[in-house]
C-alpha cells in the first residue's frame, strides 16, 4: 500500500470539544496517516494546554500566541509567557494571531487587536519564528501591519484564507503560504476555489482548524 503521510498544520486539540476522547483520538492519528500536527493556541488557557500536548505526544508541535477574540484579555504577563514558550524546542510558530473584524466590529476592539497583533509579531521576530495569521474581514489592516513589521523577512501562513485572488497575490508576494481546509468543500466557497486554482500548489498548506470547519458532508459537526 502506498502511504501519504499528512502534515496537519493547524489544529486545536486542546479545545473542550475534545474533552471526552482527546487521548483516544490523538493515539489513533498516526495509524490514520497523520504524521505531524501543529496545535495552534487560541485562548489564554490554550498556552499551557498546548505545551502539555506537545510534551505528551512526540508528533505534536506548538504554535504559541493569542487569537484576536481574546486580545482584550491579554496582559504584559501573557506576552512574557508566549515569549518563554517560543523558546521550547518543539515550538514552531507564533499563532494564531491577527485581526477579526467579523466578530468584533467596534473601533476600540480593533485598536486592542492591532496592538496585540503588533506585540506578538515582535515576539515572532525575536524568536525568528514564522507567523500563523488569523485574518477575517480585516484584509487591509492585516496587510498594512504585516508590511509595517516587514513580515516578508519572517514568513508564515495566512490561516483559513478567506479573501479573494487579489489579496492572495499580495500575501504570496510577501512569501506567505495560504492555509486551506474544510471551507473549500462548502457550496458557497466559489472565491476560495478560485484562489486555490490560482495559487501555486507548493504555497498551500493543509489544515483542519479542528474542532471547527469540518468539510462537507460533515459541515457543522465536530472536526477531527
Ligand atoms: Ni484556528
Amino acid at each position: 500500500m502506498e502511504t501519504h503521510m499528512i502534515f496537519e498544520t493547524h489544529a486545536h486539540y486542546d479545545d473542550e470539544a475534545f474533552e471526552a476522547d482527546r487521548e483516544e483520538l490523538l493515539d489513533s492519528m498516526q495509524e490514520n496517516g497523520i504524521d505531524r500536527i501543529v496545535n495552534a493556541c487560541a485562548s489564554l488557557e490554550s498556552l499551557k494546554d498546548t505545551e502539555a500536548l506537545m510534551e505528551k505526544y512526540p508528533f505534536v508541535y506548538g504554535a504559541f500566541g493569542i487569537h484576536p477574540d481574546d486580545a482584550d484579555k491579554m496582559t504584559e504577563e501573557t506576552l512574557e509567557e508566549i515569549r518563554k514558550l517560543c523558546k521550547l524546542p518543539k515550538a514552531v510558530a507564533v499563532g494564531e494571531i491577527g485581526l477579526d473584524y467579523y466578530w468584533h466590529k467596534e473601533e476600540h476592539e480593533h485598536e486592542i487587536q492591532k496592538k496585540m497583533f503588533r506585540a506578538q509579531m515582535e515576539i515572532a521576530r525575536e524568536a525568528q519564528m514564522p507567523f500563523m495569521i488569523h485574518s477575517r474581514d480585516a484584509a487591509k489592516d492585516t496587510f498594512d501591519i504585516m508590511k509595517e513589521h516587514r513580515a516578508e523577512e519572517i514568513g508564515g501562513v495566512i490561516h483559513c484564507f478567506s479573501y479573494g485572488r487579489d489579496m492572495a497575490r499580495e500575501f504570496l508576494n510577501l512569501g506567505f503560504y495560504l492555509g486551506i481546509g474544510g471551507v473549500l468543500t462548502f457550496g458557497n466557497a466559489k472565491k476560495l476555489k478560485e484562489v486555490v486554482e490560482y495559487a501555486p500548489l507548493d504555497r498551500l498548506v493543509l489544515e483542519t482548524d479542528c474542532p471547527y470547519l469540518a468539510p462537507v458532508p460533515n459541515r457543522g459537526k465536530r472536526n477531527s
